[in-house]
């Protein structure tokens, strides 16, 4: 995202250990980052404060829907209005575990209809992803406005 320009990019994962491993990757920019360690579910996101949430391999992880209405809740509190989420998760044709739990995996219909009518679906696909072990995993992806 920095490379595609965005600015005040933040970076919140639950694992202080993912969080390093990404620092050590982004060398000296990883400073314009500010990195978050913290359950999504139970962050205290400034309201309306983010412009682009970008998910990519965290929303499968939530197999309780219970967890998966408090993710969305989240996602509304924190998005300002007319702001846009990305969020991707294993496609149909995807693994149904991933590091050794058990993930959902979506069609673009069923991940939009996860996160309800104020997001309009404004485009999805399907894409390949290649783990660092070589195998090839179905990524789909939706890209979704927050209705005002
Ligand atoms: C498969 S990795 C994907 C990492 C990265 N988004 C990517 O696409 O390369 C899933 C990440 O989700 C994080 N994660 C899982 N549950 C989470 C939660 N409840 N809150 C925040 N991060 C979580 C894990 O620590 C892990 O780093």
């Amino acid at each position: 995202m920095l490379g595609a320009g965005y600015r005040r990019v933040s970076v919140l994962d639950i694992s202080e250990k993912a969080l390093a491993v990404s620092k050590q990757r982004l060398a000296r920019r990883a400073d314009e980052v500010t990195w978050v360690a913290a359950n999504v579910l139970e962050h205290s996101f400034q309201p309306q404060s983010i412009d682009v949430w970008h998910d990519r391999a965290v929303f499968h992880f939530l197999t309780d829907a219970r967890h998966r209405q408090l993710y969305v809740a989240q996602l509304l509190r924190a998005l300002r209005p007319g702001g846009h989420a990305v969020v991707a998760t294993f496609g149909p044709q995807g693994p149904t575990q991933c590091s050794g739990l058990p993930v959902a995996r979506y069609s673009s219909d069923e991940l939009h209809r996860e996160f309800g009518t104020p997001f309009r679906l404004l485009d999805h696909g399907t894409a390949p992803h290649t783990t660092p072990w070589g195998s090839t995993q179905q990524f789909v992806y939706c890209y979704c406005r927050l209705e005002h």
